[in-house]
C-alpha cells in the first residue's frame, strides 16, 4: 500500500516544485505542460457542458487542470443526491476555481462555495473569476492546505476534489480532514488520477514524478482502502476518463501505466 510517501521523502521540496507549476498555469495557462488544461479539454475529454464553461470567465476555465467531473457524479450516479441549493460546498484545492464556480451557481444565494487551495496565483484567479461571475457573495477563497483545512468541523454538505489527492504525500491525512469537515451523511465527489498497479518505490520516492501528478497516484483498490480505512462509506467509480491522451505524460509515462482519470463517490455516515 502505498498511501503515504516513503520514509526520508522530501515533502518541502515537493511541496515548492507543486507550488511552482501551478503557479506557471495561472500565468501562462497557454504554455507547455504535460497536461491538459482549459474548458475544450473539460468537454471534450471529460464530459462538462460546453455550454456551461462559455458562460465563465477565462481567469478560470483557461487554468482549469482537473481529470475528471466531480459535479457529474452527482448527477449521474443513481441514489445519490445532487448539490442543491442552500447547500455548503467545498473544494478543497480549487485551483483557478472553475468546479468552485459551477458549483457555486448550483447552490445559489442561499449556499455557500468554499475553496482551498495553497497557490496564491491560482487563488488570485479563481477570485477574480467570481467576481467576473457575479458569484463572489456565494464564493469564499481560502489559504490553506488540504491537509489542515481552514474549515468548521462537520459543516460541509459536499466536498468536491479534482485532480489533487495524487500530490499529497500524506492522503490519509487528507481523507481524515475531508471527514472531519462533511456533515454527517455529507458526499464526496472526488476525481484522481489512477494507475493500473502500484508504483515501484523508486518511482514513489521521486518527488518530481509526484509534482507531475503520477509518482503520488493510487489503484483503484487503494482509493478504496483509503476511503474505508478513514470511515467513509458507499465507496465506487462512477465513471474513468482518458484525461492523458495526446500529451507528453501519455508519450512517457502513461500508457505503460494505463494512468487515467477516474470520478469516485463515496459518504460519511
Ligand atoms: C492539478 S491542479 C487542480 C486544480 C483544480 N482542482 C482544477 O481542477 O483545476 C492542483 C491544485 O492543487 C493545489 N494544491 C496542491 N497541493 C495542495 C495542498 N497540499 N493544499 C492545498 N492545495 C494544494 C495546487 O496549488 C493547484 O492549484
Amino acid at each position: 500500500m502505498a498511501l503515504t510517501a516513503p520514509a526520508n521523502f522530501d515533502t518541502e521540496y515537493l511541496r515548492e516544485q507543486v507550488r511552482i507549476e501551478y503557479d506557471r498555469v495561472a500565468r501562462e495557462p497557454h504554455g507547455t505542460f504535460h497536461f491538459h488544461r482549459g474548458p475544450e479539454y473539460a468537454a471534450t475529454f471529460l464530459g462538462y457542458e460546453a455550454a456551461d464553461l462559455a458562460s465563465l470567465p477565462e481567469e478560470s476555465t483557461a487554468r482549469f487542470a482537473g481529470v475528471g467531473n466531480p459535479l457529474r457524479i452527482g448527477d449521474t450516479t443513481p441514489g445519490v443526491s445532487p448539490l442543491k441549493p442552500g447547500d455548503t460546498v467545498l473544494d478543497h484545492a480549487c485551483g483557478a476555481g472553475m468546479d468552485l464556480l459551477l458549483a457555486a451557481r448550483r447552490v445559489g444565494p442561499s449556499g455557500r462555495a468554499i475553496g482551498i487551495d495553497m497557490t496564491a496565483a491560482m487563488r488570485d484567479c479563481a477570485a477574480a473569476a467570481a467576481d467576473l461571475a457575479g458569484l463572489s457573495g456565494i464564493v469564499n477563497i481560502r489559504e490553506g492546505f488540504y491537509e489542515n483545512l481552514p474549515v468548521e468541523s462537520a459543516s460541509v454538505d459536499v466536498v468536491i476534489s479534482n485532480g489533487v489527492l495524487n500530490l499529497s504525500p500524506d492522503k490519509p491525512r487528507v481523507v481524515s480532514e475531508i471527514m472531519r469537515v462533511l456533515k454527517p451523511g455529507g458526499r464526496l465527489f472526488l476525481a484522481d488520477v489512477v494507475v493500473q498497479r502500484e508504483l515501484s518505490l523508486k518511482s514513489r520516492s521521486n518527488p518530481d514524478l509526484w509534482a507531475a501528478c503520477v509518482g503520488g497516484a493510487l489503484t483503484e483498490k487503494e482509493f478504496f482502502e483509503l476511503f474505508a480505512h478513514a470511515g467513509l462509506m458507499d465507496s465506487r467509480v462512477v465513471q474513468r476518463f482518458n484525461c492523458f491522451m495526446g500529451t507528453t505524460a501519455e508519450q512517457k509515462v502513461s500508457k505503460q501505466l494505463f494512468i487515467h482519470g477516474a470520478n469516485f463517490y463515496a459518504r460519511k455516515p
